[in-house]
């Protein structure tokens, strides 16, 4: 069996910054509230006639990272592309990725699995290498949060926390034992309710949400109940942390890098101080980009790379919690 080894990361993200005081123009909230409770600072929203979409920002992510794994796009040959706001109901983005980076017609994959899907699309990616069937897979974590949120009070507890955005990350297949060292995935789906977008969908099509409208429960927009939510995140990070490491003989002070999914500043620092790790040792950007879901772990660990956080042999550890439930993680030896 093969391992396989990220050798390529990138981002991209929206220039439109939107602060917490942009939002508080536009609802009921203020600066004070969203940092202490999140710890996000501002967003990048896509703007209108920007010309970004869920796929072009995957593809301007995708690019980078093909650029630095030194790949042409004719090298890929398999597309993980993985998001809950595509940029069509079907089909999903890969085909657009394939289409637009003018790739062979290599298979085009598309995870759901909402904050945790960059995870599981790089495990997905993972078993195709591991067994030689595929040699240079690209896996993307892109959304498009902005477009299909509700900026009105009733709906703060949702709309301050995502915004948009896109990371990449090539994987190839490696002979000498570094690089993914195991992946563990796990879901619930009796909390589905938790926190959804439940229209326009087959159980909620678009005349039944227009006959109904205005409703209270207004269901196509995300719903969360936040501090269930919470709650369930500290267990399942820890737990999904552990699990990888137990499976590899590894401990917690070995960690050089954590990379969380960015979904609020108080579940990492939570995470942190139960490990008991430095602040060299965890990486966070949420205070930049808000929550941007299946792209907040691509986005982090390109970032955390660019700024020499991780280096050859170093432990790098990815870890995500969200919709569905879903969780996983992925251990890596750089
Ligand atoms: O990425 C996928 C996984 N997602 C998560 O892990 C998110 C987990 N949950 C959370 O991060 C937090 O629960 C939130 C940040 C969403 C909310 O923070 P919280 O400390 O749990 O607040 P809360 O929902 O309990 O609300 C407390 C109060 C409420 O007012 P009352 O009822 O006490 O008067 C809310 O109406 O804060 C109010 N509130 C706001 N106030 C100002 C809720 N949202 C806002 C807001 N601005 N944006």
């Amino acid at each position: 069996m093969y391992t396989s080894k990220i050798i390529g990361l990138g981002k991209y993200v929206p220039e439109n910054v939107v602060t917490n005081d942009d939002l508080a123009k536009l609802m009921d909230t203020n600066d004070a509230w969203i940092q202490e409770r999140t710890g996000i600072q501002e967003r990048r929203h896509i703007k209108k006639g920007d010309g970004n979409s869920t796929s072009i920002m995957g593809v301007k992510a995708s690019t980078i990272a093909l650029e630095r794994a030194n790949l042409k796009p004719d090298d890929i040959d398999m597309i993980v592309f993985a998001t809950l706001s595509p940029d069509m109901y079907f089909p999903g983005g890969g085909v657009e990725v394939q289409h637009l980076m003018g790739m062979r017609t290599v298979p085009a994959l598309d995870v759901r699995n909402q904050c945790s899907g960059f995870v599981y699309g790089l495990s997905v990616a993972d078993q195709f290498i591991k067994t030689g069937m595929y040699k240079n897979i690209l896996v993307i974590g892109a959304e498009n949060h902005s477009g299909g949120l509700d900026f009105n009070t009733r709906s703060r507890g949702v709309s301050v926390i995502f915004g948009d955005g896109a990371g990449a990350a090539v994987l190839t297949r490696s002979d000498d034992k570094t690089g993914i060292l195991s992946t563990h995935l796990h879901s619930e789906g009796a909390h589905k309710d938790q926190l959804a977008l439940k229209g326009p969908s087959t159980s909620y099509w678009v005349p039944e949400i227009i006959a109904d409208n205005p409703r209270e429960d207004i269901p196509y927009y995300p719903v969360m109940n936040g501090q269930f939510v919470f709650k369930h995140a500290i267990t399942r990070f820890a737990e999904v942390i552990n699990e990888g490491l137990q499976a590899n003989g590894l401990n917690v002070s070995e960690i050089n890098m954590l990379i969380p999914h960015q979904a609020n500043l108080r579940i990492s620092q939570m995470i942190q101080r139960k490990f008991k790790l430095q602040d060299s040792q965890v990486y966070n950007n949420i205070q930049r980009y808000g929550n941007t879901t299946a792209a907040s772990i691509p986005i982090a660990l390109t970032e955390a790379w660019e700024e020499g956080r991780i280096k050859k042999g170093d432990l790098v550890v990815l870890a995500a919690f969200g919709s569905g439930f879903t969780w996983g993680s992925v251990i890596i030896r750089w």
